[in-house]
């Protein structure tokens, strides 16, 4: 029978951590093997340095730091600009992130998030809407682009088994790659003790999506993405269908700069809006958490405009050596704290559902990169063009508000093409309406597809 490796038993007690051993004699070979593992597996010296910095976040800066940070717009890149970026595509040197490792709880679907039905006409999910882009920009540009798609333990499987059953949705099998972000453990407020999940198991979850940096250089693949010659990585998350893959002015402008982190904004619509904002923070491209904006920051305006009014859709664009560079020596980003419910299992084997905060999780946020790009892009974007999150089961943010959005920017693109619209009192288009980005990438190409079709009287989806 495996016994505690001795080093591992004085670390466990030097953090006062034993009671994550309780019931250890009756325990199995493999029970005792599994614990083992989830113990070697957690640095006990940074959760306990981490549980008493609690009430000290590092990441939150104040007030006298922070200066409002120039923006382009994306619709003032010139050609020429967008040019460079799709001489890039043409060359091969973008590959696209997305990030699936959340466990989606607000939304409350069974499943990774990504499996998701979002499509308003054809029921496609959020993965088949975002491999329809990536299979889009193939075609158009020729050459292929490595879909890399970050998975947590909670999502890992479901998602990998999903991708295969539908033949990685034509992109080759080569060309998707799979990889998993780690995990924490999470502590009890009150003591900094390891919550266990069950006897014998500690309870942990992702390590926020700031842990892709991480998990992208400890698996190799940031060294074979450039072994691949790939110089961009065009970074985004799986609950925004808006989202432009690959956009050429995007990445035209950021190769035209040399950014080694560029990132798309949207205008917040009012100044509580619950979205990260853009600030130069110590002279630093960065990003301020809406709960960390201070008061007077959030309501400032100049000439009608927020003054911290560029919200964050975290969408990026990464310079491939600059990823490199600051995941060198195995460093990581800050952690972030968040005091949420977790049921749990006490020192005496009973179950506990708490009905307060009662556990400290830590997370990374990818966006504690920016302020280390020595050049960087903040590029805005109008929100109903690129930005329609999922995030809850009803409300804003919702599968209902992403249908109208997925609707409205097909019937905008269907009235470029000269297509009459029905719209709705509020100015919102009356029908279903969907867009395969297969059938067209954008406005142009669909302008190009129309044909001599000039109204819609019921709901349609191009494909
Ligand atoms: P959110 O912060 O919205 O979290 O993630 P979530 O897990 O999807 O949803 P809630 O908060 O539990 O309701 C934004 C994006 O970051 C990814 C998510 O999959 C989503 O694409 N993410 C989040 C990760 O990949 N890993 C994480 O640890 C956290």
């Amino acid at each position: 029978m495996n016994d505690i490796p001795p080093a591992l038993l004085k670390k466990v007690r030097a953090h006062r951590q034993e009671h994550v051993l309780l019931g250890w004699e009756k325990f199995d070979a493999r029970r005792r093997g599994d614990l083992i593992r989830q113990l070697e597996a957690i640095d006990l010296d940074e959760i306990a340095r981490l549980y008493s910095d609690r009430d000290h976040p590092s990441g939150v800066p104040t007030a006298d730091r922070l200066t409002p940070i120039p923006t382009e717009k994306t619709s003032e890149v010139d050609a020429s600009t967008i040019a460079l970026g799709r001489e890039s595509l043409a060359k091969g040197e973008l590959a696209v992130l997305l990030v699936a490792g959340g466990q989606g709880t607000r939304l409350g679907f069974d499943h990774p998030k990504g499996m998701f039905p979002i499509g308003p006409v054809s029921n496609k999910t959020l993965f088949e809407i975002h491999t329809d882009k990536v299979f889009a920009l193939v075609r158009r540009y020729g050459k292929p682009v490595p879909f890399l798609v970050m998975t947590s333990p909670a999502t890992h499987d479901e998602t990998e088994e999903y991708f295969r059953e539908k033949q990685y949705f034509g992109l080759g099998r080569e060309n998707v790659i799979f990889f998993q972000q780690g995990t924490m453990p999470a502590v009890d407020l009150a003591t900094g003790q390891l919550l266990l999940e069950a006897v014998g198991v500690l309870f942990t979850s992702p390590n926020g999506h700031g842990g892709t940096l991480t998990a992208l250089s400890d698996s190799g693949l940031l060294a074979e993405l450039e072994k691949r010659g790939i110089r961009h990585l065009f970074y985004f998350q799986v609950d925004n269908p808006l989202v432009k893959i690959g956009d050429p002015a995007f990445l035209g402008r950021h190769i035209a700069l040399q950014a080694e982190a560029s990132s798309k904004a949207i205008a917040k619509a009012f100044p509580k809006e619950k979205m990260g904002v853009f600030a130069l923070i110590d002279g630093r491209c960065g990003i301020v958490e809406y709960s960390d904006l201070p008061e007077e920051l959030a309501h400032a305006s100049r000439d009608g405009r927020l003054v911290y009014g560029s919200g964050s859709p975290a969408i990026h664009l990464f310079d491939v050596g600059f990823l490199k560079r600051i995941t060198e020596g195995k460093k990581k980003l800050p952690f972030h704290f968040a005091r949420k419910k977790v049921p749990y299992v006490s020192d005496t084997g009973e179950a506990i559902d708490p009905t307060t905060e009662n556990a400290l999780k830590f997370e990374m946020f990818i966006f504690d990169s920016l302020p280390m790009a020595d050049r960087y892009l903040v590029m805005e974007s109008p929100r109903e063009e690129e930005f329609s999150p999922v995030k809850n089961a009803s409300g804003v943010d919702s599968p209902a508000t992403c249908h109208r959005d997925l609707s409205n920017l097909a019937g905008v693109w269907l009235e470029k093409a000269g297509v009459k619209v029905p719209r709705n009192q509020e100015g919102h288009v009356s029908l279903p309406l969907e867009i395969s980005p297969r059938f067209a990438f954008d406005a142009a190409e669909l302008t190009a597809k129309i044909g001599t079709r000039r109204t819609i009287e019921s709901a349609t989806y191009f494909e």
